[in-house]
């Protein structure tokens, strides 16, 4: 007899072949003159020091790490999956992952009227450290915020994901 549990299923790397899936979730997401399509998506994806993590349920985020810093490029959940914890975990695993791989700050921008995302960066430690005036395609000044990243104390993947590819 299988057991019913309620855990979620566990984070996937992000390739190529799951562009498709990620473009459809940015799309849902963001607004068109700022949606990312599979062909960028896939490139970012398989870029030196690229990386991402898909959660099943309905959400995904990219991440860049450069010697000791990092850069989340894109996270998004889609609407109907909001407010159940996605975001927060994909943000874990990527801070995890980074800090795994050397980097000790990790940097994001966020327009400055995106409260939702705004809050959750700040529960995972993100204070803002500057600006970048007229960032987005419709005139938004975006936020850049950072987070000092925790050193990963055995350099192993934290419960749940799957291993970094060698290098
Ligand atoms: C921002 C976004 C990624 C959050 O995804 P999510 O899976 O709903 O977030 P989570 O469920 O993990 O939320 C974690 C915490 O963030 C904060 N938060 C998330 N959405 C919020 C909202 N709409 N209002 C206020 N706080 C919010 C809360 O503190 C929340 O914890 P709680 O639910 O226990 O109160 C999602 O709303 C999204 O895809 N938005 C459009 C794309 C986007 O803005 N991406 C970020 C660009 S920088």
């Amino acid at each position: 007899m299988s057991r019913r549990t309620d855990r979620p299923a566990a984070l996937v790397r992000a390739t190529p072949a799951l562009a498709p899936a990620l473009a459809a979730i940015h799309a849902s997401a963001f607004p068109p003159d700022e949606v990312w399509d599979e062909g960028v998506i896939a490139l970012l994806t398989d870029s030196p020091g690229g990386s991402g993590w898909f959660d099943p349920r309905g959400g995904f985020c990219l991440a860049r790490v450069a010697a000791d810093e990092a850069e989340i490029l894109t996270l998004a959940v889609l609407p109907e999956r909001r407010r159940q914890g996605i975001a927060a975990r994909l943000l874990a695993a990527a801070m995890a992952a980074a800090a795994g791989r050397g980097a000790r700050r990790m940097l994001l921008e966020v327009a400055e009227s995106n409260q939702a995302a705004r809050m959750l960066y700040a529960a995972a430690g993100f204070r803002p450290v500057g600006r970048r005036v007229c960032y987005y395609a419709s005139g938004e000044d975006a936020l850049v915020l950072a987070a000092l990243l925790a050193p990963s104390p055995d350099g192993l993947p934290p419960d749940g994901l799957p291993p970094e590819p060698a290098a």
